[in-house]
């Protein structure tokens, strides 16, 4: 294991995120990391759908941050060609939950696919369930097959050489999560939000094991489209007024001044996200975490995840959240006005839809409240956007760091990709370091 180097890829629908990480005896160390844009018209509805310039976009990223690394794990979404979702199933054996999930799995699948490649894993392996369980859970994914070919189409494209497919939830689990488990992480129940562009994702965590997942089709896009409708300006306009004027505000607390780093790329410009539903769709449910492995070959390999292994030491207690910041809003007329007036409904929009979200699986799951919020992807750049969802969840709500506990090679590793972008970073990171945790 020592001396293994290791690529982690999320091709997003806005961005392309990459975190390279090499094992030493010391632990992993991240030696290189970056984003890029993703270009445009190569993704649609979350599907790749032109390998080769999605491709040949990846290579020149890479090559730019002159990253030689071939042995890539990526990671794929739970959108409209992939199910995550725990099921719960009579306890069986080992042998006979194969032959089950064969059928079983056809009865999971919200979308007309002929082909699927499917990956399963229980939470608990039976030969560990208490006595007394009846029943048992597994955590299940299905993609369409062609959704899973076009990425690693993609990923030979740029002249990688896949190892794994992972999926995004459970990646981020094991760099936000995972990785602190020796501090007693799995001792609470964790809400991972993932806000990027198309899409948040709603992943939670309860001791350890991913209980259930949720795809909003509401997030950045909608929030630029939003300036973009108010002020009348064209889809990049609004994406730069965003990015550089925009700021949220908590109402009723003291003044804020954020201090920001401009992103320095202009958006790439996407098509129209989906309209939201009006009810929460039949959910998804519950996941736990587990990783598929195969030895067929790079492209036939879809892995769920990591090792359902029950956490270390011993729990404790989550400080109480900090008050909140008071931050009033700027001055009536100013541009940070303007665009927070234009973004303001399109995001209470969504705290409403995260909200929801949040109270179905508490309602679901009475025994097991929601101790902290962890919060990333792009959007959570917005400054203050933590405080705000926390404000309007009633949760405590922080951006979730995935550089916190690792090793960092400054040589090619910004301090901004570390610092006010280590938002992008959580999928990327726990791609990286999917075999080197203990
Ligand atoms: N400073 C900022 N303020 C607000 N939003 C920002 C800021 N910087 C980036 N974003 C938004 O972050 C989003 C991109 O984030 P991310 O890379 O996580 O998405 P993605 O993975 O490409 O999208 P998806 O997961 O939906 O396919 C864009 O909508 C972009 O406008
Ligand atoms: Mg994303």
């Amino acid at each position: 294991m020592a001396d293994k180097v290791v690529l982690g890829l999320d091709i997003g629908t806005s961005r392309i995120k990459f975190a390279e990480a090499r094992m030493t005896r010391g632990g992993p160390v991240i030696t290189n990391a970056g984003i890029g844009m993703t270009p445009r018209d190569t993704i649609a509805n979350g599907v790749i759908v032109d390998p080769g310039t999605l491709g040949s976009a990846v290579r020149e990223l890479l090559s730019a941050h002159g990253v030689g690394t071939k042995q890539v794990i990526s990671s794929v979404a739970s959108q409209s060609a992939l199910v995550v979702r725990p099921i719960e199933l009579p306890r069986m054996t080992t042998e006979e939950l194969e032959d089950t999930m064969k059928w079983e799995v056809d009865r999971h699948i919200p979308f007309a696919a002929s082909e699927v490649v499917m990956s399963y894993q229980p939470l608990i392996p039976p030969e560990q369930l208490p006595e007394e369980a009846t029943n048992m859970e597994v955590l299940l994914a299905v993609a369409q097959e062609d959704m899973i070919e076009a990425h690693v189409q993609t990923l030979f494209s740029a002249g990688l050489n896949p190892i794994v497919l992972d999926v995004e939830p459970l990646s981020a689990c094991r760099s936000l999560v995972d990785i602190d488990r020796d501090r007693g992480a799995y001792d609470s129940t964790y809400a991972l939000l993932n806000i990027g562009a198309t899409t948040t994702d709603l992943s939670i965590m309860r001791n350890g094991l991913l209980s259930f997942t949720r795809a909003i089709p509401l997030a950045g896009d909608n929030i630029t489209n939003a300036i973009a409708e108010a002020l009348g300006y064209e889809f990049h306009e609004a994406e730069r007024a965003k990015t550089e004027e925009g700021t949220v505000y908590v109402e009723g607390a003291p003044a804020l001044e954020a201090p920001r780093t401009a992103e320095p790329t202009p958006a790439a410009e996407v098509g129209p996200p989906p309209p939201l539903e009006a009810e929460p769709p039949p959910l998804p449910e519950v996941e736990p975490p587990p990783p598929l492995e195969s030895d067929e070959g790079p492209g036939k390999v879809f892995d769920l995840g990591a090792d359902t292994e029950p956490a270390g030491p011993p729990p404790e207690k989550e400080p109480a959240p900090p008050p909140l910041p008071s931050i009033h809003k700027p001055t009536s007329g100013s541009p940070a006005r303007q665009v927070y007036d234009a973004m303001l409904p399109t995001l209470g929009e969504l705290a409403t839809e995260i909200r929801r979200s949040i109270e179905y699986y508490v309602n679901r799951y009475p025994d097991s409240g929601v101790d902290k919020v962890l919060l990333f992807g792009g959007t959570a750049r917005l400054p203050h956007f933590a405080e705000f969802i926390g404000s309007e969840i009633g949760l405590a709500t922080v951006v979730g760091n995935p550089f916190q506990r690792l090793t960092i090679d400054q040589s090619n590793v910004t301090v901004d990709i570390v610092e006010d972008d280590a938002c992008y970073m959580p999928i990327v990171v726990g791609l990286a370091i999917r075999d080197m945790l203990e």
